[in-house]
């Protein structure tokens, strides 16, 4: 177990071009991940950025879905050395690339020997393809959900106005700063009824995370509650695309923009650094 742990380090450090990976997570389930994971990778797509979108999340992987493709396989068939990276990723809609996560991606533990070294070597390609990687995980922190969050340096943290949505995303930023403290954790406020209302949101939740944690996180953004985005969803066609003048649109493009400037504080970890801990984190 040492030495292979050994020789994923000297190959990691061999990385020379990262892309930047970020996580899109939440404490409580159902406050607008997805579809906030799937309309940034495409608002960056329009940014002219290369982008592929990672669906991690185990229980319900879905942004094929909101995304309207049908990809036929997952990363799992990568693992298990039946398929390419090649072979899983496939197009979206502006030439957004989708890798389909699933349940297969509980395969990534059991990854050892050769097959492991295979997969991180195909990894390279990833990193000289794609300048921003987003992932859309679970929810909450169990250890599947945490162990893509924990192995990323960007994480964005969605939460609703709800009490509940608001307390969870606490526990969960609380967990993310003390496993590991250089995470940059950043702020979405999903569902809100106005932009008042989010800084509110984001304000209460700094003043406990002040309190308790001695840190805050830096408020991101805003979306609207808007019945487009239903629509959208119900339409399997992203609302970036299906509703480009709403208001949704808007700030999910205001929010692209921000995450694609200047980001002296975090360092891109590169995918197959990323990869690595992430397995490590799913043996624990
Ligand atoms: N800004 C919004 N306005 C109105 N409805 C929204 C908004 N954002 C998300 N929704 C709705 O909320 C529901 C949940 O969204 P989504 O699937 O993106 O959440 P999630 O956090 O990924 O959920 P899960 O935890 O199950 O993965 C969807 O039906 C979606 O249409
Ligand atoms: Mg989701």
């Amino acid at each position: 177990m040492r030495d292979q742990a050994e020789g994923l380090r000297n190959l990691v450090k061999k990385q020379e071009t990262s892309s930047r990976i970020i996580a899109v997570t939440s404490g409580k389930g159902g406050v607008g991940k997805t579809n906030i994971a799937v309309n940034l990778a495409l608002a960056l797509r329009q940014l002219d950025y290369r982008v592929a979108l990672i669906d991690v999340d185990l229980g319900l992987a879905n942004v094929d879905i909101i995304l309207g493709v049908n990809p036929p396989y997952t990363l799992g068939h990568v693992f298990r050395g039946e398929k390419t990276l090649e072979e899983v990723i496939v197009e979206g809609p502006l030439g957004v690339k989708l890798l389909a996560g699933g349940s297969g991606v509980a395969d990534l533990a059991n990854l050892n020997g050769w097959r492991l070294e295979v997969f991180i070597k195909s990894l390279e390609r990833l990193n000289q393809e794609f300048d921003f990687i987003i992932l859309d995980t679970g929810a909450g922190i169990h250890r599947n959900v945490l162990s893509f969050v924990l192995a990323t340096t960007e994480v964005l943290v969605v939460t609703t106005p709800e009490p509940t949505a608001i307390t969870d995303a606490y526990g969960l930023i609380k967990v993310i700063h003390q496993r590991n403290y250089q995470t940059q954790v950043r702020l979405i406020v999903n569902m809100a009824r106005s932009p008042n209302e989010a800084e509110m949101v984001a304000e209460k939740l700094n003043s406990v995370l002040r309190e308790y944690v001695q840190w805050e996180v830096e408020y991101l953004g805003y979306v609207l509650y808007e019945t487009q985005v239903n629509k959208a969803v119900a339409e399997q066609s992203p609302v970036l695309l299906a509703y480009p003048s709403s208001m949704t649109s808007r700030s999910i493009k205001r929010i692209a923009s921000l995450v694609a400037g200047e980001n002296p504080q975090v360092v891109a970890m590169g995918v197959k650094g990323f990869f690595a801990k992430v397995q490590d984190f799913l043996r624990i």
